[in-house]
């Protein structure tokens, strides 16, 4: 076996009805101010509205909610619209930051918040994360993300608990936030620290079950590409297969499930919120791979939503991976893998390698068609965005490294 190395992870509270204490675990931690990270769907939702913030309050822990999607106006004003945001941008993190600084500095405004909560999907999540280590870092967090900033990140941050009310990028147990600008000078990159990994995760499926069927697909489908990707990757190890296998199993048996009838099928929500938390863990130890690879550029320049892109790229990306390595003589170790995702994730019998990787196919195509996920034309996809996201982009530690034109051609596979 070779060597290898599983980062941290974090506390994690997983179960239906898990959030009715969080406010016992924040006092529990001697955490007398909150700043909460919300999303408005988030918000809607009476176990926040009238759950959460009325629980903090009976236990008197002050809390401060800003919208991850708006932008603090003065102050004294709550927050003001300037969106709505697809994804985190660092504009919102530093406004954050500064209406927070701001109210320090004042005497006798408010105290400085001892913990962030981020309570939403992966954008929610990953600007709660960002706006964490950014009270402790004195410059615009843009000036710390990879390839973009030169500054170094000193892993600094104030304590930080993730509640996804989304099945999908496993943010809750991943070191990075991923912050993003669209446009010609656009971007979209990670900020990255060992530290960064929430120091706790409150994972209640209940909080899932009124997530749209739309973005239960597409977040779904990225917590099985991270799986898959995590599972074939290059960077690979004992654990983080065992995992990948027990997410891929558990996505298998709830994702058509949690698409259909999530509002009402507590099981497939659970199934899916355990598969996504698991995928993170993955991602964040083994790495990902080309659909990931070219999941930055495209959110970089285009509308794609990040889970819509890599569910409508999984498919194709797997059958391309196929046709290459069946050329190949030293490629039997990643085909049984192939294999074996497809035996887990159909859940299944005795097969050929062959029978077990049609399977896997099969079952991606089928969970991108019922998910209805758009293809890439309906996201302003054109033949030369197809260029510049393909030269932008990369294989990462997919198992054969697609170059330019091979990465051009999957994308036009999903044109
Ligand atoms: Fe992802």
């Amino acid at each position: 076996m070779r060597p290898f190395v599983m980062s941290a992870a974090p506390e994690l509270h997983f179960g239906t009805g898990s959030v009715e204490s969080l406010h016992e675990l924040i006092r529990a931690r001697g955490w007398r101010s909150v700043l909460l990270v919300i999303s408005k769907s988030a918000l809607d939702q009476p176990e926040i509205r009238k759950g959460l913030l009325a629980a903090l309050d009976s236990v008197g822990i002050i809390h401060r909610t800003y919208r991850y999607d708006r932008v603090p106006d003065g102050l004294n004003a709550f927050t003001a619209p300037r969106g709505p945001y697809r994804e985190p941008t660092p504009d919102v993190v530093d406004a954050i930051v500064a209406h927070e600084r701001s109210g320090c500095a004042e005497p006798g405004a408010w105290a400085p918040a001892e913990a962030v909560v981020a309570v939403g999907g992966g954008s929610a999540v990953d600007t709660g994360k960002a706006v964490s280590a950014a009270l402790k870092h004195p410059h615009s967090i843009s000036e710390y993300l990879e390839g973009v900033g030169t500054r170094e990140l000193t892993g600094a941050k104030i304590p930080f608990v993730a509640v996804p009310t989304t099945a999908g990028t496993g943010t809750e147990a991943t070191k990075n936030a991923v912050l993003s600008k669209v446009g010609e000078d656009g971007f979209k990159k990670s900020l990255r620290h060992d530290r960064f990994i929430p120091d706790i995760a409150v994972v209640d499926p209940l909080l899932q079950m009124s997530c749209p069927a739309v973005v239960t697909a597409a977040s779904g489908m990225d917590a099985i590409a991270q799986l898959l990707e995590a599972y074939v990757s290059t960077d690979a190890n004992p654990l983080t297969d065992a995992l990948a296998l027990e997410g891929l199993a558990s996505a298998g048996r709830s994702f058509i499930r949690a698409v259909e009838r999530g509002d009402s099928d507590v099981d497939a929500r659970v199934g899916m919120a355990y598969a996504a938390y698991l995928s993170g863990r993955c991602l964040a130890n083994a790495g990902l791979g080309v659909v990931h690879g070219l999941a930055g550029p495209a959110g970089a320049h285009s509308a794609a939503p990040h889970g819509g892109f890599c569910g409508i790229l999984l498919a194709p990306a797997t059958e391309m991976l196929v046709e290459r390595l069946v050329l190949r003589r030293d490629s039997a170790g990643t085909l049984d893998k192939l294999a074996t995702a497809g035996r887990v994730l159909t859940a299944g019998g005795a097969a050929s390698t062959e029978a077990h990787i049609q399977m896997l196919l099969d079952r991606l195509s089928e969970f991108t068609r019922l998910g209805g996920l758009p293809r890439l034309r309906s996201y302003g996809f054109t033949e030369s965005l197809v260029q510049q996201v393909a030269r932008e982009g990369n294989s990462k530690s997919w198992p054969v490294t697609f170059d330019e034109s091979e990465r051009v051609e999957l994308l036009n596979r999903c044109l």
